[in-house]
Order: C-alpha cells, then structure tokens, then sequence
C-alpha cells in the first residue's frame, strides 16, 4: 500500500529491461523519491498516462517501442515531465539525439550515485519551475476570455473609468460588494487594462484553503519545515512577483495570518515557513470580498490597520437590484453566449418576460441571473423566450420587494401576495385567456384586468397562446 508520505514525494519512473540496473537505481532513489518500475516502453506510457510522474528514467535500447520513440510520446503529451536518458557509453550519439528531443540530460550505465542524485535533484527543480510557469500560462488563458458588460447605468460607467485609471498606477485595489457582483471579473479587468499579458495573474482564494495550508500556500515552505512537508513549495506571493495577487475573500483570512500579510504587504518580503532566507517580492495587490470589512473591525475579527491597508482605492460594486437598467443588456449577452454554447437560435427574451426580470430583487447578483439565462436558453424550443417560460418564483419575489413595509401594511401586502399568486397560477392554467381566467376565479372580466394592474402581472407577449377576449 501507498503511505501518505510516498504520496507527496516527487516521482521517478525507471523504465530499464536490465533489473540489475534497474535495482540499483531504485535503491540510490528510493530513499528520498517514489519511484516506480518499468520494465519497457508500452508499460511506461500507460504509467505516465495513469499516473502523477514528475520525472523519468528511460534507457534508449528497450524491447518493444524505442527509448527515443518513448521520449517524443512523452514530451508530446506531458510538456511538463523532465526525462534523463540512461545509456551505456558507445551511445553517446543517440543521447545527443534526445537531447534535442527534450531530455533534460543523460547518465551512462557505469553511474556514480552522486552523480545521479544531483542531476535528478537538478532535473526535478526544473521540472518545479516549469509546472509554475504552465500554471501562470493556464491563469492567463483564462484572463484572456473574461468578457464584460459594461450596462447603461450611470454607476457601472463610474466603475469603468476608474478601473481604467487605477490600471495605470499601482495602488493597492479593495473590491466589494455581494456575491455574484462581478468582483472577481473587476480584478481581472484591472490586469487585462495593464495591458501586459506577460506579468502573472495569481488568485488566492481563501474559503477554498484548508485552514492549516493557508500560510503555506501564501508563503510557499521549506522541504521539512513540518509534518507532511516533504518538498520545497512556493507560495503565491513568490508566484506573482511583478504581477499582481487578487486575494478574493479576505474577510476569511485567519487573525494570525492577518499580521503576518500585513508585514508582507509594507515591507514587500517575505519567508519561507521554515526558511531562513528572505525573499523580495514586487507585487500589485488587489483583495476583494462580499463581507462588510469596516463591521468586521468593529466586531473584532479583522485587523484595523490592515484594512487601511488594503483599502487605499475602493471599487464597491453595486448589488444588481439597484441598477436594473444594466439587466437587458446583461440578458442579451447572456443569450448569445448560451445560444452558441448549446447551438440553439433564440432571439431574445419577449418584453413582458424582461420586465418581471427587472423587477426581481437578484440576491444572488448577477451569478444568478446567468444562471438563469443558461437554463431557459437550454430548455427553450422556441426563438424567443416568453414570460411562460419564466419560473413562478421569479414573479412572486419581484412583488415581494415591493411589499417589504411592516406593520399596518403587512397583513394588506401578505393578502395582495396571496391573491396575486392565485391569479397566476390560475392564468397559467388557462393559458393566459383572461375570459377563462375571470370565469375560474369567479369575477367580472373587468375586474380581473383591474386587479392584474393593480398587483403588477403583466400578460405574456401576444400571439404565443390562446387568443385572449380581444
Ligand atoms: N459586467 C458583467 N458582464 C458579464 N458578466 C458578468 C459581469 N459581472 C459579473 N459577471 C459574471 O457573473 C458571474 C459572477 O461574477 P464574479 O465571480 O466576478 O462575482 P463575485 O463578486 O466574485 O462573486 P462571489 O462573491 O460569489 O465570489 C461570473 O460568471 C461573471 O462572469
Ligand atoms: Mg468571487
């Protein structure tokens, strides 16, 4: 069985036919790597495909696939596993050749261990700054496909500029605002207006740390620094040198680790957990979170000055119930961008169905109505989206933000709730023909137009049901 321990050292896979060779370098390497055996070339691509392998061992004579053939596969599929090429002496040549084939060296077969031991130590340190490097390259993929809407409200043009501005100098950037507003899209956005796709992006999400890797993860450690840490990590910090570090969910930082940030931010150093060394790191930070920061102070649970700190130039997005007018042209991108994801053709959203979505209070923020927008484009067989194919709850909520009054009004508000989901569950039945509808519910058609004003129920878009009494 397979420790917990083996589990974090790098690993090392020999692929050799000869066993005496291929024991002895498992008992120069066992020691202080996992190392795994292979006794050709066929076995060793379906271990590399399986398996977490950091480097490999791989002799240039095998039976079966070649040693070089072996290598190219390798270096195809796995940009990032460092290969040394095991060889005897009179093979020089061929060792050259994989060479320019991306090994990282060769060894012949009359090794000395120490030999061996440094050039993999050598190798696998490489094979480190490589996955780094692929990492930041796979953040900024990511970057490079943020689409935003900007919306037509006052305070999202505010936002813009000012994100433009604050691109050009290097202050530190304190986004908030509730979830689903956009914060996280902000910060990239700030990257993106630096106008450099070469400088790292490095997110720390903090909610998504265990609690005890968080320092680790923020500072990187050293080989042995505690239990379990059996190789050298490099933080975020070191990570995002000349870039930025977007620290998303700062309210979540433990009160320990606050100071330790703080120190980090002021003096831009930092150490290793266990090192002795200290580091100089030039970073742009930007922190974000959904949390009240200044309440948090108050309540004790977020360290005053490293809130001053980090709120040198705060962005408050607005939560989107207060600037519905942004919400069509939201809806708009939002369609396109489901309509070609699951190849449908729709149009758009009917304007009856529009106007219950301005209506709706949106805690979830924007997040939510994407989500929304992803699954009525999913689940629609027509062109355009009509107020039928809206859920109920959306109707239902947008009336409660209206009714929010206590007192005096709550019984009023809590009957008119009532009677307006009965009307629509009614309409729904009848498939929105108001004659139906007042002959089921028992009153004058009149008044059930009346009443359908009165408590905000807008007919669906015409020509999509029944024909109404018109
Ligand atoms: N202006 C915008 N234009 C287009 N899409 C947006 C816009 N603002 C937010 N979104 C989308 O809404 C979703 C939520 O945005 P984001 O993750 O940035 O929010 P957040 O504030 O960080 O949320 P949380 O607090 O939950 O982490 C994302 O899918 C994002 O792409
Ligand atoms: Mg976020």
């Amino acid at each position: 069985m397979e420790s917990k321990r083996d589990k974090d050292r790098p690993t090392i896979l020999i692929v050799e036919d000869n066993e005496i060779t291929r024991d002895t370098l498992e008992a120069i390497l066992g020691r202080t790597y996992r190392v795994i055996k292979a006794e050709d070339g066929e076995t060793a691509l379906e271990i590399v495909k399986n398996t977490e392998v950091n480097l490999v061992l791989l002799d240039i004579m095998l039976p079966g696939i070649d040693g070089l053939e072996v290598l190219r596969i390798i270096k195809d599929q796995h940009e990032d596993i460092e290969v040394i090429i095991i060889t005897v002496v009179k093979e020089v040549d061929t060792a050259v050749k994989a060479i320019k084939l991306g090994a990282y060296d060769y060894i012949t077969k009359e090794f000395d261990y120490d030999l061996v031991l440094n050039l993999v130590a050598r190798a696998l340190e490489k094979q480190r700054d490589k996955r780094k490097l692929l990492y930041l390259r796979s953040e900024m993929k990511q970057l490079v496909q943020t689409d935003f809407v900007l919306g037509t409200s006052e305070k999202m043009k505010e936002i813009y500029s000012l994100v433009q501005t604050i691109a050009k100098i290097p202050a530190t950037v304190l986004i908030t605002g509730e979830s689903g507003t956009g914060k996280e899209l902000i910060a990239r956005m700030i990257y993106q207006q630096m106008g450099d796709p070469s400088i790292p992006f490095v997110t720390v999400n903090l909610p998504s740390i265990p609690p005890d890797l968080v320092e680790s993860t923020l500072f990187g450690h050293e080989k042995g620094a505690f239990t379990g840490a059996t190789q050298q990590h490099i933080g975020k910090f070191e990570l995002a040198h000349k870039g930025i570090l977007f620290l998303d969910e700062i309210a979540e930082l433990r009160y320990d680790l606050q100071a330790k940030l703080l120190r980090a931010l002021q003096s831009g150093e930092i150490e290793r957990i266990g090192g002795s060394k200290i580091i100089c790191v030039d970073i742009r930070f930007i922190a974000a979170t959904n949390r009240d920061l200044k309440e948090a102070v108050r309540g004790g649970t977020f360290r005053e000055d490293l809130y001053f700190r980090l709120n040198v130039i705060p962005i408050h997005l607005p939560p989107l119930r207060e600037r519905t007018e942004d919400i069509p042209a939201l809806v708009d991108f939002f369609i396109r961008k489901y309509s070609h994801k699951f190849g449908k053709k729709i149009e758009g959203l009917a304007s009856s169905a529009l106007e219950v979505l301005t209506r709706y209070p949106w805690p979830g923020n924007i997040r939510e109505l994407e989500n929304l927008i992803e699954r009525l484009v999913a689940v629609s067989r027509r062109e355009v989206i009509s107020i039928e194919d809206i859920p109920l709850e959306y109707y239902l909520s947008s009336f409660d933000t209206v009714s929010q009054d206590k007192g005096e009004n709550l019984l009023k508000n809590a009957c008119m709730a009532f009677e307006r989901n009965f009307i629509l569950k009614i309409m729904d039945k009848v498939k929105w023909n108001r004659k139906k509808g007042a002959e089921v519910l028992g009153i004058p058609l009149s008044t059930l137009k009346f009443r359908m004003k009165q408590l905000n129920i807008p007919m669906p878009l015409k020509g999509k049901f029944d024909p109404d009494e018109e």
